[in-house]
């Protein structure tokens, strides 16, 4: 019973798609487990590039199911424009599979995301503006909407009168919105019920039947670990559960069904949005990671914040996740850089500090200590084995390893699938 998670061991954007895609030929199923559309998940296949948000990167493999679970929040309208954007593209889709009690993103949720980043000002997160917070808060006050009620109006027009209730009065009083109606979104909701019906089933039996066939099934998370609402960088994080027990309730499977826990890891670090990031690079090294690493959002368009590899970090997602294996991605983005700066510890008021803290304070008070490793020259792009890289690429990957407490089985050294050096098989 192989199961597998994958998830950002960072803050999102670490490379999980090509991970996932890479592995997609060799698995049954790919699943979502949290998350939505925020997701910007890049999959280059020959010359041929794919943005995926919603849909799990396993879609564009012949031979896989992709499903999105319970656990992801779905916004109707975007996942018919992704379909069909990869139906033009002549990737088959008609496999999907959608939890009926997956959680819908309403335009209301939208719209509140938005007016509430655009209240809190300075102060704000810098979400996507896709709707996620909201539409997690409302599951949690059991005021959401979930896939299952579309297929029954009467239910939906209660379910949609009671969520708004609360809501308008915040728009209309607080925010000076006009009020929405539930008509309105019924009949929007209602609008998708028939397109989006031949994917709704009940995952949760059908992945469990699998594992109990011996299927291989790998759950692609989105975000990273220090986005987590409950182990992130609260409250600069988003509003579910990438980290690795995520999978199990976003996708209905036991902890003991999951066999290998695999973390994405950029060679360094960027972020999108606000909040605390200690190795954050604000000089040319910063503009040169952003430009070489084509660091700019899948989702949103903004540019990356880019600093250097951050081992605290790391340390801490090996931890939560209880990571087995790393794959280690855009290593070939700090060819040419004749000295790399490693973060290893925190300095907090003085004190070094060699595991996160916990105290929200501290981390806004951490400043990185940095060990220098000997960069290298050499174009590492076409290289297919451990033995291939320039020794001094060698080293850093070593020194990553040792500092991260878990094994590198894989490098990235461009975005393509083959672009890939395979140390030990995830399979
Ligand atoms: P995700 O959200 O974790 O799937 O990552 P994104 O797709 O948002 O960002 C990762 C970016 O890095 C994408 O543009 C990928 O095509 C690219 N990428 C992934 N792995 C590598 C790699 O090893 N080297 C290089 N140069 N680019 C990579
Ligand atoms: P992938 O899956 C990077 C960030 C947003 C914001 C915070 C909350 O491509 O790695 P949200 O809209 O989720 O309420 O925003 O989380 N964020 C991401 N950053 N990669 C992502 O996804 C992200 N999804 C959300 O920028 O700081
Ligand atoms: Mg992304």
């Amino acid at each position: 019973m192989p199961a597998l998670v994958l998830l950002g061991a960072q803050w999102g954007d670490e490379g999980k798609g090509k991970a996932t895609d890479l592995l997609g030929g060799s698995v049954d199923y790919v699943v979502r487990y949290q998350g939505g559309n925020n997701a910007g998940h890049t999959v280059v296949v020959g010359d041929q590039k794919y943005a995926l948000h919603l849909l799990p990167s396993g879609i564009l493999s012949p031979g896989c199911t992709p499903v999105i679970g319970n656990g992801v929040v779905v916004d109707p309208s975007v996942l018919l424009s992704e379909l069909s954007g990869l139906n033009e593209r002549g990737v088959d889709t008609s496999k999907l599979l959608l939890s009926g009690n997956a959680h819908i993103i309403t335009p209301y949720n939208v719209t509140v995301d938005k007016v509430t980043e655009r209240f809190l000002g300075k102060r704000k997160i810098g979400t996507t503006g896709r709707g996620i917070g909201p539409t997690y808060a409302d599951k949690i006050n059991r005021v959401g909407i979930r896939v299952q009620d579309l297929y029954d109006e009467s239910i939906l027009h209660q379910k949609v009168e009671a969520a708004l209730d609360v809501k308008n009065q915040v728009l209309t009083k607080l925010y000076n919105r006009r009020a929405i109606t539930a008509d309105q979104v019924v009949e929007e909701l209602l609008g998708y019920a028939e397109q989006i019906k031949p994917y709704v089933a009940d995952t949760v039996l059908i992945l469990n039947q699998a594992l109990e066939d011996d299927k291989v099934v790998l759950f692609e998370g989105g975000q990273g670990t220090l986005l987590d609402i409950d182990h992130g960088t609260y409250p600069f994080v988003t509003s579910s559960n990438p980290t690795a027990g995520g999978a199990c309730t976003g996708a209905g499977v036991g902890p003991t069904k999951i066999s290998r826990v695999i973390g994405i890891l950029k060679a360094y670090t960027t972020r999108v949005g606000a909040g605390p990031f200690p190795t954050e690079l604000f000089d040319a090294d910063g503009e040169a990671l952003r430009r070489i690493g084509g660091e700019r959002g899948v989702t949103t368009g903004r540019d990356r914040r880019c600093g250097w590899f951050d081992a605290v970090i790391a340390r801490y997602a090996t931890r939560v996740n209880g990571l087995t294996d790393f794959f280690l991605t855009k290593l070939d983005v700090l060819t040419g850089w004749e000295q790399i700066p490693v973060c290893v510890a925190y300095e907090i008021d003085g004190r070094r500090v060699e595991e996160l803290p916990y105290s929200q304070t501290d981390f806004h008070h951490a400043k990185p200590v940095y060990e220098t490793l000997p960069g290298w020259s050499e174009d590492i792009t076409k290289a297919k084995s451990f033995s291939d890289l320039p020794k001094n690429a060698q080293n850093y990957v070593k020194a990553l390893e040792e500092m991260s407490g878990a094994p590198i089985s894989a490098i990235g050294v461009g975005p393509g699938r083959d672009e890939t050096i395979e140390i030990n098989s995830f399979l």
